[in-house]
């Protein structure tokens, strides 16, 4: 695989646990677990790959619509998580970001999201943004916020409120476009994921439920990705002539 064709920024939607968990006649919880052990192999794949940044949907804002009990669950499930994967993380050079509206999560949990960041903050290979209590529209109108308050403080004229001030307003300002944007667990929908990032994004749907995605469902879908001419509204024409 060349490695300068391969999408900078990789988003997945890390979707099919509990489904997972019923075809193994387990409880919904050992789907979380082991789609933790696929995140696991993932972001191992993601290093080899070069691939600078990855970003996983681990909790949506609509998921607090779930079970108390799953709920519960999952939020112990991210905190041993944070806790046990550190040492790792620092060891692979991957920098973690959580990002997300936090104000619901427990102390403790911010805490160990704290210790995490601070401790892994300067990996310099992987660039891992985990979305947690997140979504695509919350995220657009904290930026439409931020502007409106700089315009009526007068640091801000309306005309300056475009594109690349929206992007730089975002908490991943400083991350590429999201390149491809991956589902897994057979949906085909986005579901308030990173509406701003993924713009452009190439999408692929896999069937693969996400504990069962491996390192070589992985690269399948960076064989994809190769394949698509991505053209950013110019015709293919034009693009092949650009790379003659
Ligand atoms: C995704 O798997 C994990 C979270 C939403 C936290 P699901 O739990 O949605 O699994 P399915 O889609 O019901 O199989
Ligand atoms: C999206 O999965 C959120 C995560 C993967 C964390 P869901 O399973 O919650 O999505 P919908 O609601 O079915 O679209
Ligand atoms: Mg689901």
């Amino acid at each position: 695989m060349e490695a300068d064709a391969l999408p900078a920024h990789v988003a997945i939607i890390m979707d099919g646990n509990n489904r997972w968990a019923q075809l193994h006649h387990r409880p919904r919880l050992a789907g979380h677990h082991a789609g933790a052990d696929a995140l696991r192999r993932v972001i191992r794949q993601a290093i080899v790959r070069g691939i600078s940044t990855l970003s996983v949907f681990a909790f949506s804002s609509e998921n607090w619509s779930r079970p108390r009990v799953e709920v519960d669950g999952l939020m112990r499930l991210f905190e041993k998580s944070l806790r046990d994967e550190t040492a790792a993380l620092v060891e692979h050079g991957v920098r973690i970001r959580i990002i997300g509206d936090r104000s619901a999560f427990s102390a403790r949990l911010c805490e160990a999201m704290a210790v995490a960041e601070k401790a892994t903050c300067r990996g310099d290979r992987l660039t891992l943004n985990v979305l947690a209590n997140y979504g695509g529209r919350w995220h657009i109108t904290a930026a439409a916020q931020q502007a409106a308050q700089l315009v009526r403080s007068g640091e801000l004229e309306p005309s300056m409120i475009s594109d690349e001030w929206l992007s730089q307003a975002s908490p991943l300002a400083d991350c590429p476009d999201v390149d491809l944007l991956i589902r897994t667990g057979g949906e085909q929908r986005i579901s308030n994921f990173l509406l701003w990032q993924s713009a452009y994004a190439e999408l692929i749907f896999s069937d693969v439920l996400w504990p069962d995605f491996d390192e070589i469902a992985f690269d399948g879908c960076l064989n994809t990705f190769v394949t698509r001419e991505r053209r950013f509204g110019r015709t293919s024409e034009q693009i092949k002539a650009q790379i003659c």
